[in-house]
């Protein structure tokens, strides 16, 4: 969860650390800091707090070295403060860290036994002395390096340098991710490739239990005991101008919007029009593996859990396999029974979710097959699946998800058709039917989101509410739990979702004036129990903000604001409701004076449990 930049080469250390940090700000931003080479010595800058505060206490210092590392934290152990701030330094040694050291409470007390001093709450630190220690008796900081691993438990990446070797940085992962960018006279090495893509495209992703040991501008890759290994470098297709706010005033706004093309893309590669149908290329799965799957078992966490809950309707009823969903820190603690013909699948905008790549572990070791959804190529949950769809969003910057959400729900739409077509679950007519719902819903999110002015009028005039429900039934009830998850994350302000038709099982009873109702309730074949179980909430003078289907005057007479969304098939209404719920967090957040790209406590990518 936190970013790490380690750099050398011609441009200046501090720079290219510098920049590469604010690309990775949305990783962690409790703490920033560097350690980079001023003559022969490494010099550390650390602060609390975002990049900003980093930055100014660096103004006006020149660093004359070839090289440094930089970190921004989101903590674990101990605190945000100056103190608990990467990079650490020992002796020779400083080091950035990602992840979780188990046998930190060990390694601190054997240390403080023998008299080293401790200078913060981190288990960040004690490597750092575990390592200088090392150094004594090794040739140099790749030896050492292989003697610390085995004296650590636990799933983390580090980069460290050695203040007697200033063309040299190391790094190891194991769990967390480290990528190596070879330029023609530098090397950058990042633990995501935001921080690298600026200099050069060429990158070689570090795998669990290898070590890279660059030497001026040559890296050489190594196993766990420092045996070499060859690795090839990828050409990454990412350009930085897609990670660039681009006249919006927040990456989120500039997400929201982008959907139309996001969808798109993501769409395109995989339909025909003549005849209208679906055939997704590249899966990874041939015919007759898909015509075997006797379930499906989908794992996912936050907003993609969210994408993948709406999928469990559609992949029942257009393919008629038997599919379940779970959380996936709960799936990979509860002994789940997985037959040989299960088939898995991870979804992930980032493909780095430490518990979503522990479940699809887990499948793996069973011997099932599996499949990623993921937004981010390369990224281990894609690596190490067998089978991989690409969701074609793009870079993804907004702690809250929002473009890969709906880029996710067309994903898995797209694999329930191919999946019904290649079964014959699907005759050809409803394969076309659906198809051509799916073809229009680009421009059905752009009708959306020319509907924004309104969007923010009822996002401003909910401020005055205490509390939120959002209510949605069937293939839209997943929609009311990403309302409540994005409307938290952003303002702060708590929100549930619920079923619809649970309300009166417990909910109703938080329902008064001061409780905003945000029901999903487009003209479906719930339309009417979603209508009574607004009358419902009416009667008990709940305030309603609905969101329907357009020229829907019954709806629109029974709430206090109306979000339309054009009408739309089955398949399509997830996906259009998404609009309004992620503008009206939006707009709410703005008006709230919230952070919105950089919500308190959260980062994007959360690798570790
Ligand atoms: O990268 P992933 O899709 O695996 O991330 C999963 C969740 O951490 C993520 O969706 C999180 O809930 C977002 N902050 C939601 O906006």
């Amino acid at each position: 969860m936190c970013g790490i930049v380690g750099y050398w080469g011609p441009v200046g250390p501090k720079k290219v650390i510098i920049d590469g940090l604010r690309r990775l700000e949305y990783r962690g931003y409790d703490s920033t800091g560097v350690a980079i080479f001023n003559q022969k010595t490494l010099q550390v800058l650390r602060s609390p707090g975002k990049l900003a505060a980093l930055e100014e206490r660096l103004k006006g210092i020149e660093f004359s070295g070839p090289s440094g590392i930089g970190h921004t934290r989101w903590a674990t152990h101990g605190v945000p403060n100056e103190r608990n701030a990467h990079p650490h330094k020992v002796g020779p040694i400083a080091i950035v860290h990602n992840g979780i050291i188990e046998n930190y409470a060990e390694i601190r007390e054997m240390l403080i036994r023998r008299g080293d001093k401790i200078n913060s709450d981190t288990d960040s630190e004690l490597i750092a002395h575990l390592l200088n220690d090392e150094l004594k008796s090794s040739k140099g900081l790749l030896e050492a390096t292989v003697k610390l691993i085995p004296k650590l438990k636990g799933a983390y990446s580090i980069l460290v340098i050695n203040e007697n070797e200033p063309d040299t940085l190391v790094a190891f992962k194991s769990g967390t991710p480290m990528v190596v960018g070879l330029g023609e006279k530098e090397v950058i090495i990042a633990s995501d490739v935001q921080a690298i893509i600026e200099h050069t495209k060429r990158v070689i992703y570090l795998d669990d239990g290898e070590i890279v040991c660059t030497q001026k501008n040559s890296a050489k890759f190594y196993d766990i005991h420092g045996k070499p290994l060859d690795k090839k470098p990828v050409t990454l297709n990412w350009s930085t101008q897609m990670a660039e706010k681009q006249g919006f005033d927040h990456f989120m706004q500039k997400e929201i919007f982008e959907q139309p093309r996001a969808l798109r893309q993501t769409l395109e590669p995989h339909v025909t029009l003549n005849p209208y149908s679906v055939n997704v290329k590249d899966l990874g799965l041939s015919e007759s593996e898909i015509k075997d799957i006797s379930r499906i078992q989908l794992i996912a966490c936050g907003t993609s859990w969210h994408a993948a809950l709406v999928s469990k309707y559609v992949f029942e009823r257009l393919t008629k396999i038997p599919t379940d969903v779970d959380i996936a820190s709960e799936f990979r603690y509860r002994d789940p029974i997985l037959d040989k013909k299960t088939l898995v699948i991870a979804v992930s905008q980032s493909g780095e979710t430490a518990d979503t790549l522990a479940g699809l572990r887990l499948c793996k070791q069973q011997g099932l097959k599996t499949l990623a959804i993921c937004n981010v190529p390369h990224s281990s949950i894609d690596r190490e699946s067998h089978g991989h769809f690409y969701t074609q969003a793009g870079p993804e910057i907004g702690v809250a998800s929002t473009k890969a959400f709906t880029a996710q729900i067309l994903s898995l739409h797209l694999l329930a058709l191919h999946f019904g077509r290649i079964r014959g679950s699907l005759n050809a007519d409803q394969i076309s039917s659906y198809t051509q719902d799916l073809i229009k819903v680009p421009s059905q999110v752009e009708v959306c989101l020319n509907h924004d002015k309104w969007f923010k009028e009822a996002a401003e005039d909910l401020a005055k509410y205490k509390g939120f429900l959002y209510l949605g039934r069937g293939i839209c009830f997943p929609v009311a739990l990403e309302g409540a998850l994005k409307l938290k994350e952003i303002t702060y302000l708590h929100a549930e979702g619920y079923p619809s038709g649970e309300l009166k099982h417990g909910p109703i009873a938080l329902v008064e004036p001061t409780m905003a109702i945000i029901a999903m309730c487009p003209q479906d074949d719930l339309y009417e129990k979603n209508v009574s179980n607004i009358e419902e909430v009416r009667a008990r003078g709940g305030p309603i903000i609905s969101i329907g289907t357009e020229n829907d005057h019954t709806l629109e007479k029974l709430s206090l604001h109306f979000l339309s969304i054009p009408k739309a098939g089955w398949l399509t209404n997830p996906l259009l409701s998404a609009i309004p719920i992620q503008l009206l967090s939006y707009h709410l957040a703005v008006a709230l004076g919230r952070d919105v790209d950089q919500p308190r406590n959260l980062a994007k990518s959360v690798t570790v449990e």
